[in-house]
């Protein structure tokens, strides 16, 4: 069922929606991993760690909000269900229990890089697809890589 119509040729809609639809699930990971992190570190560090951790939680519902309005703009509809997201995402499984601190902070290390990566790929993917998300994409990586370094500079 075709609802909104795209201003992009097939071809190129096929590259771009692939791309949102896979930042959507890395995002709404990415901010439940950040939650599951935020209540079960523990440590000198618990105040500082836990509060940052919602800062990436904060971020990454933002910009999955972000993506999943363009592909909605593009006439794709997102798909952020709770399965689509669990078989989807580039994050790996975070371990349950309380978390050291040091240990939540690799966690998100880890898992930023992960979801980088991932995004990178996107601005390459979709450059000539469709600038418009390409441009999307790079706002994410760079905010995304901004997180990344305060947590590398956590565990410094
Ligand atoms: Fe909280």
């Amino acid at each position: 069922m075709y609802v909104v119509k795209s201003p992009l040729p097939e071809a190129a809609l096929k590259t771009v929606s692939e791309a949102l639809q896979g930042a959507l699930v890395d995002l709404i990971d990415l901010s439940l991993v950040a939650k599951q992190v935020h209540w079960n570190v523990v440590g000198p560090r618990f105040r500082s760690v836990h509060l940052q951790l919602d800062e990436v939680v904060d971020s990454a519902r933002t910009h999955s909000d972000t993506v999943a309005e363009r592909a909605s703009a593009l006439g794709v509809p997102p798909d952020g269900r709770a399965a689509t997201v669990a078989s989807g995402s580039g994050i790996g499984a975070v371990p349950d229990g309380w978390v050291k601190d040091t240990d939540a902070v690799g966690t998100l290390v880890k898992a930023l890089g992960a979801v980088i990566t991932r995004m990178r790929a996107r601005v390459e993917a979709t450059g000539e697809a469709d600038p418009v998300s390409q441009d999307i994409f790079i706002g994410i990586t760079a905010d995304l890589e901004k997180h990344h370094w305060m947590f590398q500079a956590e565990n410094g």
